[in-house]
């Protein structure tokens, strides 16, 4: 083992990690994982304790902790204000165009309770499906955590979305109530969110309430009867400080989050109160090191699985200190983000691949005109991490004094899968080794391990407390996604492909899956396509994903137009707008291209792989099953 191809992590954040040893861990906790985890359940508060760890009688369905009775919100929030942490800060915000605003947990758990109390009055009730479609400010966690103080779940819609994926997201909960707010800022310009939910509602009209909160003061449409400001409601006597943490079964939903597909319908992933309590808290707690004087940023949107699970819940049950932004992260300079890790003397940084290069490209004078040294930890997290991006994140933004913790997961998995740990020998570019609890494998199509260091399908050989549950509506899918490929083994799919080296470390390649990257944002070809073919002019279409310096993935199109429609460069343009659109900025395609024909197999499936070789100037491998 050649020692210089480690980056090994400073000896005094050695000396303080919450786990010394990996390996002795890692083999109790494989060899006894119902103990290790029971052990970790243990940390947080229950109303009543589990009767058993583990259930998997029902394949591939299982529980954890089932019979113990729990809410998040216990842990997040309630058991904080019966010690010290009652005044210690949980959040502070930054709008984009500067003002501020600090949150103890003091003051959140009344923010919460008031929301609660609205919802409530709105005739929300435990078991409904709450969306909730806004931009970066507090309002935003603290409904997600008055919904689940109440037992009501939330589905969360990313503000980035449009009406289309609003619409469909809404439909497939069968949401009665939706929480909104007028817009947010994003580069000095207001996101008119009000406008994209009233034309969403109109689309999809399960929604009888509309709770707006003010942000921009931009004007909006209001309709009678369903539209209320939050500030009414919150002047009503219902909207008051006090209000009761519901008891809710350790399997009782506390979420469902919309991801992308093979498909173009987006699955909605089922998560739960107990073993997603657990899991989040304990990955956060030992991967960064949480310790009560950190303020913790993950710059992720509370809008995707990172923003739920580590900016959001496993954060507030460990007691940390919150950073929130709401805007760009280059506005007005691009110095923003290290302006604010100077300004609040940041401990923890949590971000993107893309974040990184899109700031790298800046320059190093932009970060070095800043004080950064209260840093301790950085993490990355949403695609593979090139070597030259980490390496200038190692050394520009964390002054080589940082270990970068490459945490891979999926918003299947509810949190951290392969990630190191603030004592791990690091290699750039690797996610390193499983977390507590887990196997990885690599395999090949029936299942057997592969050689070291040769690709193959990653897979992970047992549930976890924080995996989802099921796919809202379709447990079926549940199972044939993601457990059906390794049956006999019991094995889930990640959709991945990956090596594992000589050393144990993992390397994630990529989807294999029509899952497109963009930016770390998942997207599905299928959903691309389907707004391509909803513009009149189009009459199929197909989308593939071509590697791009800065969002790992560009979305190239190929589309074959209606009789007597010629293509041009207009036309280009306003499907490119189009699909922006229905689905919004980030799925806006690099290129469209028009074509005669589109390469399909006999039974009419559209090959991509032939498409993506065909732009590469690759090889397209075989493609007997092509039709002529
Ligand atoms: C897919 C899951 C988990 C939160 C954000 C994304 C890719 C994620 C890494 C990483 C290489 C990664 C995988 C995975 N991915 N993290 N550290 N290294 N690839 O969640 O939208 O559910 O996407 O993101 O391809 O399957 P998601």
């Amino acid at each position: 083992m050649s020692d210089e191809k480690f980056y090994y992590p400073p000896q005094h954040i050695i000396d303080n990690a919450h786990v010394q040893d990996y390996d002795a861990l890692y083999k109790h906790s494989i060899e006894n994982r119902e103990e290790f985890w029971a052990a970790e359940a243990e940390k947080l508060e229950w109303y009543k304790k589990w009767d058993s760890v583990f259930d998997y009688s029902r394949k591939p369905f299982f529980e954890w902790f089932s019979g113990g009775q729990t809410n998040i919100v216990l842990n997040a929030i309630d058991r904080h204000l019966q010690t010290w942490r009652l005044n210690k800060l949980a959040i502070i915000w930054e709008g984009e165009p500067g003002d501020v605003r600090t949150l103890s947990y003091h003051a959140l758990n009344r923010e919460v309770c008031k929301f609660a109390n609205i919802l409530k009055g709105m005739g929300v009730r435990k078991g409904d499906i709450v969306t909730i479609y806004m931009p970066q400010i507090p309002e935003l966690p603290i409904a997600m955590l008055a919904c689940a103080k109440i037992g009501a779940a939330h589905s969360v819609v990313y503000g980035g979305f449009s009406v289309e994926a609003l619409a469909a997201r809404i439909e497939d909960a069968r949401s009665r109530v939706l929480v909104t707010a007028d817009g947010g800022w994003r580069r000095g310009k207001v996101t008119d969110l009000k406008s994209i939910a009233n034309e969403a509602m109109r689309r999809s009209p399960t929604i009888e309430v509309c709770i707006t909160v003010k942000r921009t003061g931009h004007d909006v449409v209001m309709e009678n009867d369903r539209d209320f400001w939050y500030h009414d409601l919150a002047a009503l006597p219902i909207a008051s400080a006090k209000c009761d943490t519901e008891v809710m079964n350790s399997e009782d939903m506390l979420f469902i989050l919309y991801t992308s597909g093979t498909t173009g319908k987006p699955k909605g992933l089922v998560h739960t109160h107990g073993g997603y309590s657990v899991y989040t808290s304990t990955t956060h707690r030992y991967v960064f090191d949480i310790k009560d004087e950190d303020r913790y940023w993950c710059a992720a949107d509370p809008g995707w699985i990172t923003g739920h699970s580590y900016l959001v819940y496993a954060p507030l049950i460990n007691g940390s200190t919150i950073m929130m932004y709401e805007g760009a992260p280059n506005h007005p300079y691009p110095n923003r983000w290290w302006q604010m890790i100077e300004k609040y003397g940041i401990t923890i940084l949590y971000t993107s691949p893309t974040a990184i290069r899109g700031l790298m490209r800046f320059g190093d004078n932009w970060v070095k005109r800043h004080d950064l040294t209260t840093l301790r930890l950085l993490g990355s997290v949403g695609e593979p991490i090139n070597p030259e991006a980490w390496r200038w994140y190692h050394k520009v933004v964390g002054g080589e004094r940082c270990p970068i913790m490459d945490t891979w997961w999926q918003t299947e998995t509810g949190g951290f899968m392969i990630t190191p740990l603030p004592i791990t020998p690091l290699k750039p570019g690797s996610a390193t080794r499983p977390f507590f609890g887990n196997e990885v494998k690599v395999v090949d199509e029936h299942g057997v391990d592969v050689p070291a260091n040769e690709e193959g399908k990653l897979v992970i050989t047992h549930p976890s407390p924080g995996m989802a549950r099921t796919i809202l509506g379709d447990p079926e899918r549940w199972a044939t996604t993601y457990w059906s490929d390794f049956a006999k083994q019991g094995y889930y799919t990640a959709g991945d492909s990956a090596r594992i080296d000589e050393d144990g470390y993992v390397w994630v390649i990529g989807r294999l899956d029509d899952v497109i990257k963009v930016s770390g944002y998942r997207l599905g070809t299928a959903e691309v396509e389907s707004a391509l073919v909803s513009h009149p002019t189009v009459a199929e279409a197909a989308a593939i994903a071509l590697p791009h310096e800065l969002k790992g993935n560009a979305i190239h199109c190929y589309v074959l137009l209606r009789n007597n429609i010629t293509g041009s460069r207009e036309l280009e343009e306003q499907l490119k707008e189009h699909v922006a659109k229905e689905i919004g900025p980030i799925a806006k395609p690099d290129a469209v291209n028009f074509v005669d024909a589109l390469p399909k197999t006999r039974s009419g499936k559209i090959m991509r792989r032939v498409l993506k070789a065909r732009a590469q100037g690759l090889d397209a491998g075989d493609i007997s099953t092509l039709e002529e």
